[in-house]
């Protein structure tokens, strides 16, 4: 019945809608105290459908509360991705003088063109709204940038662009990213093409998003290219990709330090779990954050997962930096800090290591809403694997191999996984570039995920499973004697 569908894995803190579907997260935006973020949606069925934009609004980027449909599929097509700016010089002249407006700008899909196997299915529209995301209205001109003859022409991603006084548009066109500039968000001119002989092209290339960002603990400022693609992503499927260079307002250049980098891993990945798609920053943000947020989901099984009255969630929202080694550039993202707020119960111990030590137990703290910290001391190249349990065997598995140098997901035995065969057919993998001494784990729990961050946010993975049975006992499986093990967890205590 819904009732248990709901208790059994309803998540606990992550954003999930009422009833319906979801997909991508829209139009992030922050104004006046509030974090808005739309979604696709289609809310009279639990798989993809003629897309909404649903909306929904947090204080705090963690607690979040359903606001109406902001906006419906009209003559022009369906509503697909896009992004959300505040226009705080009223460029666009929709402002009434009170307050800035807030401009959507988002892809119309023609469901007519696309069915008589038109090429020019998708096109860029426009919608303001003078109250804070309330209400919407649509631009009386829609569509604002014609299709040029490209078939995917998709998810505009736009920002003011301090240094030129100009907007700019970043936008995937095929499988690559295209970039367009504009004084008034209605007058759009292209500027240049990225992506040829770059990255991971597996995929149509989906949801790009460009970025300034200062390179961690110094002054430089680089430019990050966020751009997803379905499939080719690392463990297959949907999965986002990263790029680092230099913006020069008209084209986006890899930077040569990355360049290098790339050529050797051929593409670089914001997260290597099979569940984090379409991630995307917010608009607005006071004081150069940048956080993102993610569906939690893959393109693979995303319309088969075992709930009925509703379908799929966002990640955690994530703060991102950017890091400089001597092998290239690594997008980190953890948690944001507000996640804290919630910590309840906890649980603190030092263990030394051996083979089928309970760290958790049952009852201890609620493992379908917690956050755990572990840190590892005196590793040896063997193998540590920690299990999530619950009473009927089911368990999800991960860890890292300090032999074969990776870290790991094994949701094969996680419970309902028969729903579709390549939800649970492989161990998820994210190779590591040397075996460790030391390592870190932040780990974020709710009733159907689990997001790794590994140090600090240097490499992440992030799963959904379904088991038939909460999970409530974490164990270490492998055979590591001689280590220390430090665990520090929390329940996150949210109504
Ligand atoms: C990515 C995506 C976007 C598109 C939207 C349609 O998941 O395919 O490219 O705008 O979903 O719902």
């Amino acid at each position: 019945s819904t009732v248990a569908e709901e208790k059994q894995y309803r998540p606990n803190f992550h954003f999930s809608p009422k009833k319906g579907w979801m997909n991508d997260p829209n139009g992030l935006y922050y104004k006046d105290g509030i974090y808005h973020m739309f979604f696709q949606y289609f809310p009279d069925g639990n798989k993809w459908g003629p897309m909404h934009w649903g909306h929904t609004t947090s204080k705090d980027l963690v607690k979040w509360e359903e606001q109406p449909i902001a906006l419906y599929p009209d003559e022009l097509g369906y509503i697909f991705s896009g992004s959300a700016v505040v226009d705080k010089n009223n460029t666009s002249g929709f402002g009434t003088g009170a307050d800035n407006p807030v401009v959507a700008v988002y892809t119309y899909h023609d469901p007519k063109r696309e069915k008589d196997g038109k090429t020019d299915v998708e096109s860029q529209g426009i919608a303001y709204s003078v109250d804070n995301g309330k209400s919407w209205i649509k631009y009386r001109n829609n569509p604002v940038l014609k299709n040029p003859g490209i078939r995917d022409f998709r998810d505009p991603k736009v920002f003011w662009d301090t240094k030129r006084k100009q907007w700019v548009m970043t936008l995937a066109a095929q499988d690559r990213a295209h970039f367009y500039t504009s004084k008034d968000l209605k007058e759009w001119m292209f500027q240049s093409e990225f992506g040829k002989d770059s990255g991971g092209h597996g995929g149509v290339w989906e949801c790009p998003d460009l970025f300034p960002i200062k390179v961690e603990g110094s002054n430089e400022e680089k430019w990050v290219l966020i751009v997803n693609i379905n499939p080719g992503g690392p463990n297959r499927g949907s999965a986002g990709q990263y790029f680092v260079g230099d913006f020069d307002g008209r084209s986006f250049t890899i930077d040569e330090h990355f360049s290098k980098q790339l050529q050797k891993e051929k593409a670089c990945w914001l997260d290597w779990g099979r569940d984090n798609y379409a991630s995307v920053s917010f608009d607005n943000i006071p004081q150069d954050k940048r956080i993102i947020i993610g569906w939690m989901s893959n393109w693979d099984y995303a319309q088969e997962v075992p709930t009925e009255a509703w379908r799929s969630s966002t990640t955690t929202a994530r703060e991102v930096s950017l890091k400089k080694t001597k092998e290239g550039y690594i997008l980190k993202n953890v948690p944001v800090s507000q996640l804290e707020k919630y910590k309840g119960k906890a649980v603190k111990k030092e263990i030394s290591l051996a083979s089928g030590k309970k760290l958790i137990d049952k009852g201890e703290i609620d493992l379908s809403k917690a956050v755990i910290d572990v840190d590892l001391k005196k590793m040896t190249k063997g193998v540590y694997s920690f299990a999530l349990k619950n009473s009927l065997g089911e368990q999800v598995i991960f860890g890292i191999d300090n032999n074969t140098k990776e870290l790991f997901i094994d949701r094969t035995k996680s419970g309902k996984t028969d729903f579709k065969s390549n939800f649970a057919d492989n161990i998820s993998k994210a190779p590591l570039t040397k075996s460790y001494k030391n390592a870190k784990f932040k780990i974020v729990l709710d009733k159907t995920s689990i997001e790794i961050f590994f140090n600090d946010g240097e490499k992440v993975m992030t799963e959904i499973f379904f088991p038939n049975e909460s999970f409530s006992e974490l164990s270490l499986t492998s055979d590591t004697k001689g280590s220390t093990l430090n665990i520090n967890a929390h329940q996150i205590n949210i109504k």
